[in-house]
C-alpha cells in the first residue's frame, strides 16, 4: 500500500514550499496529507492515526501524539531544533525522528541583522541610533546559523567573536571569527551578542542575570533561539537595573506582557517566530525532509537521525 505522509504545520509552509514537497511524495508514489493551521491538538491526533510519516515544524510531538500514530514510522522536523518532539516517546513507538540541519540557516541569520539594525535605530522611533560598523559581535555557538550570522556580520564590517563548546578554536578562527575560551569572556568582550544555542538540560535558563552582568555599556541581546533558554525572572531583574541594555527576540517570551510594559523603549518581541519564515528557508527544509522521508522508506537511510 502506498505511504501516506502528513505535513502538520501549525504555522504553515509558503504555498511555493508544499507544492516542492507534495512534487517529491507523489514522484516516490505517495500520499501527501496536508494539516494547517490546526487549533486543537485533536485535530493532530486524528490526522497522525493513519500516516507514515510526518514533516513538522515547532509541532508538539509528544507521548500523545506518538502513541496515536499507529503506523507512523518517521517524523521529520524541517527546521534545526527539535525540542518540541518527545525523543523517549518517538524511541519507544519505534519512530525515527530527524531533522533537516541548515535549512533554514540562512533565513535566521538574516533576521538577526533586521532585528539588530532596528534595535540600535531606538525601534525606529525618530531619534539617533548607532551603527554595526566596527562594535564587536559575540556569536552564542557557532553552529549553521551561527556561521552564517557571522558571514553577514563580516559584511556589515563587525568585529565577530564566537564561543562554542563543542568546536575548537581552530575551527572557528579558520572562518576568520575570534574564539573565545568561555561564554562569560564572551559577554565581557561583546556589545552585541546573539543567541544560537538549542534549547536543552543544559541550556534552559542559562542567560541568567550573572552572565549578562558581564555585557559592556549599551549592549543588546538577541534571541532567535529559543526563549526557554533566557531566565525570565533574572533578565527583568537585570535590565531594572541596566537601562542601557537593550533585548529583542523571535521568540516571544513567557513575561512579554510584563517586558513591554516595563521596558517598552529597550524590548522588542516579533508576534509569531519569524526567523525562518521565508519563502526559500520553508521550500529548503521542507523538500530536504520529504527527500528524507523517501531515501529513509526507500533505502534506509537514517543519516538525520536524532533519537540514536
Ligand atoms: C528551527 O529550529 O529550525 C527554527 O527555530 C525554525 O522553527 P519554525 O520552523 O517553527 O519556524
Amino acid at each position: 500500500m502506498s505511504k501516506r505522509v502528513l505535513i502538520a504545520t501549525d504555522k504553515p509552509f509558503a504555498a511555493e514550499a508544499v507544492k516542492g514537497i507534495r512534487n517529491v511524495i507523489e514522484k516516490a508514489g505517495y500520499e501527501l496529507v496536508l494539516l494547517e493551521k490546526y487549533t486543537e491538538k485533536q485535530q493532530l491526533l486524528d490526522a497522525v492515526a493513519d500516516v507514515d510519516a510526518a514533516i513538522i515544524r515547532s509541532d508538539i510531538f509528544d507521548k500523545d501524539v506518538f502513541a496515536a500514530g499507529k503506523q507512523l514510522k518517521i517524523v521529520v522536523r524541517a527546521g534545526a531544533g527539535y525540542d518540541n518532539i518527545d525523543l523517549d516517546a518517538a524511541t519507544s513507538h519505534g519512530v525515527c525522528a530527524m531533522n533537516t540541519p541548515g535549512q533554514n540557516a540562512n533565513a535566521v541569520a538574516e533576521l538577526v541583522f533586521g532585528l539588530a539594525v532596528y534595535a540600535i535605530r531606538n525601534f525606529y522611533n525618530g531619534t539617533s541610533g548607532t551603527e554595526l560598523l566596527g562594535k564587536k559581535l559575540g556569536i552564542h555557538a557557532y553552529g549553521n546559523v551561527g556561521r552564517n550570522v557571522a558571514r553577514i556580520a563580516k559584511g556589515f564590517g563587525m568585529d565577530v567573536y564566537a564561543f562554542d563548546p563543542f568546536l575548537s578554536a581552530e575551527a572557528i578562527e579558520k572562518e576568520g571569527v575570534k574564539a573565545v575560551k568561555t561564554v562569560e569572556e564572551l559577554y565581557t568582550t561583546c556589545q552585541y551578542v546573539s543567541l544560537h544555542i538549542p534549547a536543552t538540560a543544559e541550556t534552559k535558563n542559562s542567560i541568567n542575570y550573572d552572565l549578562l552582568s558581564k555585557l559592556p555599556k549599551k549592549a543588546l541581546l538577541l534571541n532567535t533561539a529559543r526563549k526557554e533558554v533566557i531566565n525570565e525572572v533574572e533578565i527583568v531583574k537585570f535590565m531594572e537595573e541596566r537601562t542601557d541594555f537593550k533585548y529583542v527576540t523571535d521568540i516571544k517570551p513567557g513575561n512579554h506582557d510584563e517586558l513591554v510594559a516595563k521596558f517598552a523603549d529597550r524590548y522588542f518581541s516579533t508576534p509569531k517566530k519569524m526567523g525562518a519564515q521565508t519563502s526559500e528557508a520553508n521550500t529548503n527544509a521542507g523538500i530536504a525532509a520529504a527527500n528524507q522521508i523517501v531515501d529513509f522508506f526507500e533505502n534506509g537511510n537514517e543519516r538525520f537521525k536524532v533519537n540514536k
